[in-house]
C-alpha cells in the first residue's frame, strides 16, 4: 500500500493505492457522520456490498444513489437528484459524500458535494485506471453543459482519495487503454526514466499485473500531486497536464465523441503534440518514434491512418477552455520529461502537425 499525500493550502489530503482497500478501518473517518454513497450502477456487485455493508454500520445516517455514468448524466439533471437526496435526508453540513465509479462519478459526486450547502467534505473510490491516475486527484470537479463538457464546475479537494487496483478486473479493455493514455501523458511531460519503466513493463500492465499496475497508479498520482500541490488552480505548471489535450478535445468533437474514445482521441493528440513539438521544439524523431510505439502498444485499437479535415480540428479548437485570450495555449515537449507551454503558434505548423500524424 502505498500512500501519496496531496498539498493543497486548504485541505491538504492522502491517495491510497492498494488492494483490499474497502475496510472498516480506511472508513472510520466516516464513524457517525451522515453518508451518501453515490455509486456507478456498473460496479459489480460484490465490491457494491461490501461498501454499502461498511458504510452502513459505520454512519448515523447512510444514503445511496446508483448513477448511470454517462456524459449525458453528467448533468444539472444528476446533480439535483443527488442534491434532493441529501436535503431530503435532512443531511447537515457535517455529512460526507463518498463518490464510488470512474471519473463522471467523482467529477459529479465532487461538484455535489461543492454545491450543498455552500461545500460539504466527500471521499472518492476511483474506480476506472483512468479515474484513478486523474480524474480523482487534484480537486476539478464538475457538470456537462448542453453547450460545453465540464463547463459548470468548482475546485473542491476531497478529504481521501482509495486506488483500490482490485476494481480494475472487470473493466472493459478499451477502459484501461483510455487510462493508459493519461499515465503515458505523466511520464511524457515529466519523467523519463517512468517513461522508460514503461516501455518495459507496458504488457504487465495492461495484463493487470498488481504489482505493475499499483507502481504505474502510484507514480502517476506522485506526478499529478506534485503538479497540483504546487499549483492548485491551474495558473502554470498544472497547465502542463493538458499536454495532448487541445488536439484531443478536437478530435473527440471531430468524432461526436462516439467514434472515438477519450483515451483514443488523447493518444492521437498527443502525437500531434510531439509532430509540433519537432517543428518548434526540436524534439527529436527518436523520442518521437518511441512515444508513437509505446502509445500504440497501450492503444491497440488506435488507427493512425486515419485523416482529419484539418480546417474541422482547428475550428474545434476555438471553442477550446485552454485559451488565453483568443490565443490557443499548447503544452509541447523538448524532450521526452520536458514540458513547456507555447502561445501564438503559427497556424501553419498546427496544420502540419495534424497531417502528418500517420
Ligand atoms: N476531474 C478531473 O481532473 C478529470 C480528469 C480526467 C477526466 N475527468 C473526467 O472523467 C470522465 C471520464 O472518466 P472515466 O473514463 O473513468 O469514465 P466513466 O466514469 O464513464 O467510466 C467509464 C465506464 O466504465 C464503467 N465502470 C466504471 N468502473 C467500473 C468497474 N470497476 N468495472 C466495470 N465498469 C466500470 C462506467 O460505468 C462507464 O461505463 C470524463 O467525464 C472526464 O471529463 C476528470
Amino acid at each position: 500500500m502505498n500512500k501519496i499525500k496531496v498539498e493543497t493550502i486548504n485541505n491538504p489530503y492522502e491517495v491510497v493505492v492498494g488492494s483490499n482497500l474497502i475496510n472498516q478501518k480506511n472508513l472510520e473517518i466516516l464513524e457517525d457522520k451522515e453518508v451518501l454513497l453515490v455509486i456507478d450502477e456498473n460496479i459489480p456487485s460484490k465490491f457494491k456490498d461490501l461498501i454499502t455493508d461498511q458504510l452502513s454500520n459505520l454512519s448515523s445516517n447512510f444514503q445511496s444513489l446508483e448513477i448511470c455514468a454517462s456524459e449525458e448524466n453528467k448533468s444539472g439533471k444528476t446533480l439535483d437528484r443527488i442534491h434532493s437526496k441529501l436535503i431530503d435526508a435532512r443531511y447537515s453540513r457535517d455529512c460526507v459524500l463518498v463518490g464510488f465509479g470512474g471519473g463522471i462519478t467523482c467529477d459529479i459526486t465532487g461538484f455535489a458535494a461543492a454545491t450543498y450547502q455552500r461545500g460539504v467534505n466527500f471521499i472518492l473510490f476511483p474506480s476506472t485506471l483512468l479515474s484513478q491516475v486523474d480524474a480523482s486527484v487534484g480537486g476539478k470537479t464538475a457538470i456537462n453543459h448542453p453547450q460545453g463538457k465540464n463547463m459548470i464546475g468548482a475546485f473542491h479537494q476531497p478529504i481521501k482519495v482509495f486506488a483500490d487496483v482490485d476494481l480494475l478486473s472487470s473493466l472493459p479493455k478499451v477502459e484501461i487503454s483510455n487510462g493508459l493514455s493519461e499515465v503515458i501523458k505523466h511520464a511524457l511531460i515529466s519523467d523519463k526514466k517512468y517513461f522508460d519503466w514503461l516501455e518495459e513493463n507496458m504488457e504487465s500492465i495492461i495484463s493487470l499485473k498488481p504489482e505493475a499496475l499499483g507502481y504505474a497508479i502510484t507514480r502517476s498520482v506522485e506526478i499529478k500531486a506534485e503538479i497540483v500541490s504546487e499549483d492548485e488552480k491551474e495558473k502554470g505548471i498544472r497547465k502542463f497536464l493538458n499536454f495532448g489535450h487541445t488536439f484531443g478535445h478536437s478530435i473527440e468533437l471531430y468524432g461526436g465523441f462516439k467514434e472515438f474514445s477519450h483515451g483514443q482521441s488523447v493518444a492521437m493528440g498527443m502525437l500531434m503534440a510531439m509532430e509540433l513539438s519537432k517543428l518548434t521544439e526540436g524534439f527529436s524523431e527518436e523520442d518521437l518514434n518511441k512515444s508513437k510505439k509505446l502509445i500504440s502498444k497501450a492503444n491497440p485499437d488506435l488507427d493512425l491512418k486515419i485523416t482529419f479535415d484539418e480546417k474541422k480540428l482547428l475550428e474545434n479548437m476555438s471553442v477550446d477552455k485552454k485559451r488565453v485570450g483568443n490565443k490557443l495555449i499548447f503544452v509541447l515537449l523538448e524532450e521526452i520529461g520536458q514540458a513547456k507551454i507555447k502561445a501564438d503558434i503559427d497556424e501553419s505548423k498546427i496544420v502540419k502537425a495534424i497531417q502528418s500524424l500517420v
